[in-house]
């Protein structure tokens, strides 16, 4: 059941109960409660009933005013409160009043009924809002790594666990699985957000550079030195430096890196000066450091220095389930960064789902760009897949879901129904979209069995909105189904 969705209104008086009802219905409000319903459903300690209320409207004398609100503010949270004519709210405390956000007179001006009706609804919105985030801290903290699958939640749990935390980290898991993603979280849900993540791929500087690269040099240091150059700890100063391909480190480099460790401080090539060094450090790398160490190629030392806190990447063959999730989200960023779109079909997401990805979520995010390069704005089955990819036919689609494991309505991913190509003679887009809304508001109300509430929640947008949109497109609801 959708949660609060329950108008109260607490009033004595028939007459200017039955008006106010009349309008709530009208605008599709679907759970009235009026009368002595509702002074009792106050009185009940019924939590689930109390938290479903979205907004209660008063009226009476200023006496029996005062005293329903502060039984309405005790026994609830965050639900606003609407005041018929002008009462006084001479006793209450200071937070009680607040909850009262609009005062109407009577007779009820429609306009300003349902205006004070619609600010009502983004005040407890913006209630439930925040308390959820509350509730969600953890889910809500790294947005950026996609991924629902019980694998992602394990690495958001340590994430959470360490992010605030001064310690090393070292990320280690196959190419391509996010590990940069992840280093960067931690950095911006650090108490060092506000100063650099300087990232340094260790494999890709040739090991005579790296040195000067990682800790800077004066002039004149060695050939080439022409002027003095800061260096990636010095420019993490108060952040963290991410040594990414950590592997990939030659040992004489170790030893130096070990020293920034232990002793917080380094000197610039061809200085004596000593620097110290304020700087977070998360490694990163694809390979075993345990078969190095055994080989000789990593330093124990520095291996157990770093891997104070190990987090390892799941490989996306291990949590398919998230595929569609980040399907969605690659396309989301190239239409953000307006590089061009595309959709997939459920049957060319399914066979993606069968893949082996070696190369992981950069496999993944490079095949979804070149799927946009070769199909713009298309709708991808499993025909359009690149061969390696087929293991489906697109009639697969129709087979039953349990078959397939996979979940039957992929968020945000649109069917083979609705390619939205520009026809060759362009389209008048206003018609277009019109059209389009038209239809889509008239399947939610379908599917909602005609209940405006519901519909609207589908749709994501306000019911006292979607009541409009149904007057402007003539679009009849049906009668709402008995529940
Ligand atoms: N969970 C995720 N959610 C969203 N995007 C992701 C996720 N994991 C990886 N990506 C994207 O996939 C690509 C590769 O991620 P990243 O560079 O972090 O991987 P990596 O493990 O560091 O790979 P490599 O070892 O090849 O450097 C990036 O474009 C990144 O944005
Ligand atoms: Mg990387």
């Amino acid at each position: 059941m959708s949660k609060n969705n329950k108008v109260l209104v607490l009033s004595d008086d028939v007459a200017k109960r039955r008006d106010m009802v009349t309008i709530l219905e009208f605008i599709g409000e679907e759970q009235v409660v009026d009368g002595t319903d509702a002074f009792e459903l106050l009185k009940s300690a019924d939590a689930d009933s109390l938290d479903d209320i979205s907004v209660a409207i008063i009226d009476g004398e200023d006496e029996s005013v005062v005293e329903t609100v502060a039984s309405i503010c005790g026994c609830t949270q965050g639900v606003p409160l609407l005041l018929v004519g002008d009462p006084t709210l001479k006793g209450l405390s200071t937070d009680d009043s607040a909850r009262v956000i609009a005062r109407m007179e009577w007779p009820l001006n429609y306009t300003k009924f349902v205006d004070s009706l619609y600010r009502a609804q983004i005040y407890r919105d913006q209630f439930s809002r925040s308390r959820e985030r509350g509730q969600q801290r953890g889910l809500q903290l790294f947005r950026s790594l996609v991924g629902t699958s019980r694998k992602v939640h394990q690495v958001r749990q340590l994430m959470e666990q360490v992010a605030d935390k001064d310690v090393s980290v070292l990320i280690t898991g196959e190419s391509g699985t996010g590990k940069e993603v992840v280093a960067r979280n931690l950095h911006y849900h650090s108490a060092r957000r506000d100063k650099p993540f300087v990232p340094v791929n260790c494999g890709a500087i040739p090991a005579e550079l790296l040195e000067s690269e990682l800790f800077g040099h004066e002039k004149g240091a060695f050939t080439g030195a022409i002027t003095a150059r800061v260096g990636r700890f010095e420019m993490a100063e108060g952040g963290t430096l991410f040594l990414d391909e950590i592997g990939d480190m030659p040992l004489s480099m170790q030893v130096k890196i070990l020293r920034v460790l232990q002793e917080r401080t380094f000197e610039r090539v061809g200085s004596n000066r000593t620097l110290s060094a304020d700087v977070r450090i998360i490694a990163a790398t694809h390979k075993h450091l345990e078969d190095m160490i055994e080989s000789g190629d990593f330093r124990e030392d520095l291996y157990y220095r770093l891997n104070v806190f190990p987090i390892e990447m799941p490989a996306l063959r291990e949590r398919v389930e998230d595929i569609p999730l980040l399907i969605n989200e690659l396309i989301a960023r190239m239409e953000k960064e307006k590089r061009g779109s595309l959709r997939m079909n459920s049957a060319a997401i399914m066979s993606l789902c069968r893949h082996n990805w070696p190369g992981n979520v950069r496999e993944l995010a490079n095949l979804v760009e070149r799927l946009a390069i070769m199909h713009p704005y298309g709708v991808i089955g499993v025909q359009e897949l690149p061969k390696k990819f087929r293991y489906v036919d697109d009639y697969d689609e129709n087979r039953p879901v349990e078959d397939t494991g996979m979940p039957s309505a992929i968020p945000g991913l649109v069917g083979l129904d609705a390619p939205a190509l520009l026809p060759v003679n362009g389209i008048d887009l206003k018609d277009y979209l019109s059209n389009l809304e038209k239809q889509l508001i008239q399947q939610a109300l379908d599917e909602a069995g005609g209940v405006v509430a519901r519909a609207a929640e589908k749709l994501r947008i306000r019911r006292t909105t979607l009541v409009e949109k149904v007057r402007k497109y003539g679009l009849r609801e049906e009668e709402p189904e008995e529940s």
